[in-house]
C-alpha cells in the first residue's frame, strides 16, 4: 500500500502529513501563522516564508515519528510547487527535493489547486470522475469540470476577487480580524440576511464568471452609512455571496451538465451556509453533493499527500524531475481563456 509524505507551505499554513493510497491519514500536523500576520490584516509573504523555514523540518520529523516510519518507508514525497507565495512554496519544494534526493524517493510536485480539487476524493471513496467542482478559497473562485487526475476544465473564474478574499475584506471592514471567513460566518448567524440591500454582481448575466469587487465596495458603503448593524451587514453579505455562487453554478449545470456530483472544495467550503445552499442546489438537479470534512477544506498537507497518491496511481508516472521549478502562478486548466477584469486570476 503506497505511503506518501505531503508538504504544504504555499500560504500561511505550514503542514506535513502521511497518507496511504487507501485513504488513511496516518499522521498529520499543521501550524497556522494567524497570530504573526494578524497585526497586518493579511498574510505578509516575508514573515510567512521565514516561519515555514523555521517550522517545516521539525514538523516533518514529528509526523514521521508519530507514524513510526522513516523516509525510506515512503513511496513518494509530494510537495506543493505552486501556485502561492513564492518564498513559502520554495521552502516546501526545496525541502522535499532535498529529502527525495537524500532518501532516493520519488518527488511529486503538486499544484496546490489540484490538492484542493482532489481533496473530496480523500474523504469519499465513492466520488468518481467526472464531477462539477466549485473551488472557493482565499486566492481562487472557479467552477471546474474534474474529468480525471490532471484533467481539469475551467468553466468559470473570478474577474476580480476570490470568494475567500471577499469574506476576508468584509471581515476587515467590520473590524473582525484575520482570517475573516469564520468570523463573518459566526457574526452572520446573529444578523438578518435581508437587512442590507447589496448587489449580486454578474447574476443573471450571459457570462459564466464571478465578480465580488462590487459587493465588497457595497459592504464598505453600508458600513460607512452607519445605517446598519455589523451582524446584518455580515448576514446580508454572506447571502449575496451565496446567491452569486448558486446562480453561477446553475449556469454551469445548464451549459455543462452531465456530472452526477456537485462538489465543493477550498477554504470557503468550510462555511455551513455555503454547504447548505449547495446541498439544496444539488438536490434540485438530482446531483449528489460532496464536501470534504471541514479540516480538509482549508490548507492542509493531507490533501497534498493524497494528490500525490492519485498521481502515483497513474499509469507510467514515477515522479517529477528534481529540477522542477516553484511557480507563483499555475493554472489548473492551461487551455482556459484568460478573463478580463480588475485583476486577472488564472
Ligand atoms: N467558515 C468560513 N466561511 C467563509 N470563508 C472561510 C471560512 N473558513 C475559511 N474561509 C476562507 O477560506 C480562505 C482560506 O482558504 P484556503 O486556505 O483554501 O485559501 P488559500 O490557500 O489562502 O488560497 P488558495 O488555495 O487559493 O491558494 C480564507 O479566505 C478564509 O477567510
Ligand atoms: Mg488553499
Amino acid at each position: 500500500m503506497a505511503l506518501v509524505l505531503g508538504i504544504e507551505s504555499s500560504c500561511d499554513e505550514t503542514a506535513a502529513a502521511l497518507v496511504t493510497h487507501d485513504r488513511r491519514i496516518v499522521a498529520q500536523k499543521i501550524a497556522s501563522q494567524d497570530e504573526a500576520h494578524a497585526p497586518y490584516g493579511g498574510v505578509v509573504p516575508e514573515i510567512a516564508a521565514r516561519a515555514h523555514a523555521e517550522r517545516l523540518a521539525p514538523m516533518i520529523a514529528a509526523v514521521l515519528e508519530e507514524a513510526d516510519v522513516s523516509l525510506a518507508d515512503c513511496d513518494a514525497i509530494a510537495a506543493t510547487a505552486g501556485p502561492g507565495l513564492i518564498g513559502g512554496v520554495m521552502v516546501g519544494l526545496v525541502s522535499a527535493k532535498a529529502l527525495a534526493m537524500a532518501s532516493d524517493t520519488p518527488l511529486i510536485a503538486i499544484n496546490h489547486l489540484e490538492g484542493h480539487a482532489l481533496s473530496p476524493r480523500l474523504a469519499d471513496p465513492e466520488l468518481e470522475f467526472p464531477y462539477l467542482l466549485l473551488l472557493v478559497s482565499g486566492g481562487h473562485c472557479q467552477i471546474l469540470r474534474v474529468e480525471g487526475v490532471g484533467q481539469y476544465r475551467r468553466l468559470a473564474t473570478t474577474i476580480d476577487d476570490a470568494l475567500g478574499e471577499a469574506f476576508d475584506k468584509t471581515a476587515k471592514i467590520l473590524g473582525l480580524g484575520f482570517p475573516g471567513g469564520p468570523a463573518v460566518e459566526k457574526l452572520a448567524l446573529e444578523g438578518d440576511p435581508q437587512a442590507v440591500p447589496l448587489p449580486r454582481p454578474l447574476v443573471g448575466s450571459g457570462e459564466p464568471h464571478f465578480s465580488f469587487a462590487g459587493l465588497k465596495s457595497a459592504v464598505l458603503r453600508a458600513k460607512d452609512s452607519g445605517k446598519y448593524g455589523d451582524a446584518d451587514i455580515a448576514a446580508s453579505f454572506q447571502r449575496a455571496a451565496i446567491d452569486c455562487v448558486t446562480d453561477r453554478l446553475r449556469m454551469a449545470v445548464r451549459d455543462h451538465g452531465g456530472c452526477p456530483a456537485l462538489v465543493v472544495a477550498g477554504g470557503v467550503a468550510a462555511n455551513a451556509s455555503v454547504r447548505g445552499a449547495l446541498t439544496d442546489l444539488a438536490a434540485s438537479y438530482d446531483m449528489r453533493f460532496v464536501a470534504p470534512p471541514v479540516p480538509l477544506c482549508t490548507d492542509n498537507a493531507a490533501m497534498i499527500a493524497w494528490a500525490g497518491c492519485e498521481r502515483l496511481g497513474q499509469k507510467g508516472f514515477a515522479g517529477d524531475p528534481l529540477d522542477i521549478p516553484a511557480r507563483p502562478r499555475w493554472p489548473l486548466d492551461p487551455d482556459a481563456e484568460p478573463v478580463r477584469g480588475a485583476g486577472v486570476k488564472a
